[in-house]
C-alpha cells in the first residue's frame, strides 16, 4: 500500500493499477494451484479408500469360499467323499476358519490403531526385559520349526520410553515372521542395544528367505505377501508388518526393515532417538512425508472399517 501510494504521489497510476493487476493474478493462480492440490489429494484418497475395500473384500471372501464349499461338500448326503478327502477338507476348513480370524483381528486391530482409542503409555522401561519374554514365548515355535532362536545383547540395561505391551505385540511380530520365513537349520536373533544417541535399538534378523525390493514393497502395503511361508502356506493377515510399523511410530519410534532375496531380513526398531521424537512433533521431513500417506491409509480405514 505503502508503495502504491508513493507510486501514485509520484503520478505512476498504470504502474499502480499494473501491480495490483499482477497481485490479483498472483493470488488467482495461488487459489488455483491450492484448489487442484485439493481435489488432487480427495481423488488419491478415493483410490486408497476403494483399493483398501477391495483388498479388504478379496482376503474375507477367499476364507469364506473355501469355508462354504467345503463344507456343503460334506454336508451334501449325495456325494460320496472318501475318508482321505474328508479329513482334507475338514483341515482346509479349519485353516480357512483360522485364516479368516487373523484376517479379522488384523483389520480390527489397523481400525483401533487409526482411531485413537489404542492408550500409548510411554514409560521407562528395560528393553531386554520385554526381548526375553518374546524370546520365551516364542522358543516352542521355532524349535517346532527346527529355527535356533539366539539373543544378543549385554549386561547392561537397555532402558527407553516405550509402550511395554504395544513394544512386545510388534516385536513377537516380527519374530514370529522370521521363523516363519526361515528354513529349517535356519537361525533367528534377537539384539538389543543403546546407540550412541542414547537410542534403544532392537534388532531382528534372520537367515531366511529374505525379499527383493519389489516383494518387500508388497510386504509393506496392508494384505500384502511377498510369498508362502516355509510350511506352504504364508498364513497370516498381510497386515502384521504395518500393525508393527503403527504401534512403533505411535511410540514415537522408528522402524525399519532390510531385505535381500535369499539372504535373509532384519527389522529395527529404534526408540527415545531425539531427532525422531522432534520429527515426531512436527519438525520431521522424511519421516512426516512417510507419515502422511501412513494417515491417508488411516482415514481410509477408519471410515470402512466402522469403529
Ligand atoms: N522375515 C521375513 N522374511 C521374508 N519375508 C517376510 C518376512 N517378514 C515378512 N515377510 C513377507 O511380508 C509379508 C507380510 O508380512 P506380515 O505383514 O507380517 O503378514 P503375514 O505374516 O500375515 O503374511 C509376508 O507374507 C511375507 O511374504
Ligand atoms: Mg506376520
Amino acid at each position: 500500500m505503502r508503495t502504491g501510494r508513493s507510486l501514485r504521489q509520484r503520478g505512476a497510476p498504470a504502474l499502480v493499477d499494473y501491480c495490483e493487476q499482477m497481485r490479483y493474478r498472483v493470488l488467482a493462480r495461488a487459489r488455483l494451484v491450492a484448489e487442484q492440490t485439493a481435489r488432487r489429494e480427495a481423488q488419491q484418497m478415493a483410490q486408497i479408500k476403494s483399493d483398501f475395500i477391495s483388498m479388504m473384500s478379496h482376503e474375507l471372501r477367499t476364507p469364506l469360499n473355501s469355508i462354504i464349499g467345503f463344507s456343503e461338500i460334506l454336508a451334501q448326503p449325495s456325494t460320496f467323499v472318501n475318508d482321505s478327502d474328508r479329513v482334507n477338507y475338514a483341515q482346509l476348513i479349519n485353516s480357512s476358519g483360522k485364516h479368516l480370524t487373523s484376517v479379522v483381528n488384523g483389520i480390527l486391530e489397523m481400525s483401533k490403531i487409526q482411531s485413537g482409542t489404542y492408550q500409548v503409555t510411554l514409560a521407562p522401561t528395560n528393553l531386554i526385559e520385554i526381548l526375553s519374554d518374546v524370546v520365551a514365548t516364542m522358543e516352542v515355535v521355532a524349535h517346532k520349526s527346527g529355527v535356533a532362536l539366539e539373543t544378543d545383547w549385554g549386561t547392561e540395561e537397555v532402558v527407553v520410553k516405550v509402550d511395554d505391551t504395544r513394544l512386545l505385540q510388534s516385536v513377537r511380530n516380527i519374530v514370529e515372521n522370521a521363523i516363519k520365513f526361515t528354513e529349517r537349520g535356519g537361525r533367528v536373533t534377537v539384539g538389543c542395544h543403546l546407540n550412541m544417541q542414547g537410542a534403544g535399538v532392537i534388532t531382528v534378523s534372520d537367515t531366511g528367505v529374505g525379499m527383493d525390493e519389489a516383494e518387500l514393497a508388497r510386504a509393506m502395503t496392508p494384505f500384502g505377501q511377498a510369498g508362502q511361508g516355509i510350511s506352504g502356506d504364508a498364513g497370516g493377515s498381510g497386515l502384521g508388518l504395518c500393525i508393527a510399523k503403527e504401534l512403533t511410530q505411535l511410540q514415537h519410534g522408528r522402524f525399519s526393515i532390510r531385505s535381500a532375496k535369499g539372504e535373509g531380513t532384519t527389522v529395527t526398531f529404534t526408540f527415545g532417538e531425539p531427532s525422531h521424537q522432534m520429527a515426531a512433533a512436527g519438525g520431521g521431513d522424511e519421516q512426516a512425508a512417510g507419515e502422511s500417506r501412513t494417515q491417508q491409509l488411516r482415514k481410509a480405514v477408519s471410515s470402512h472399517v466402522g469403529h
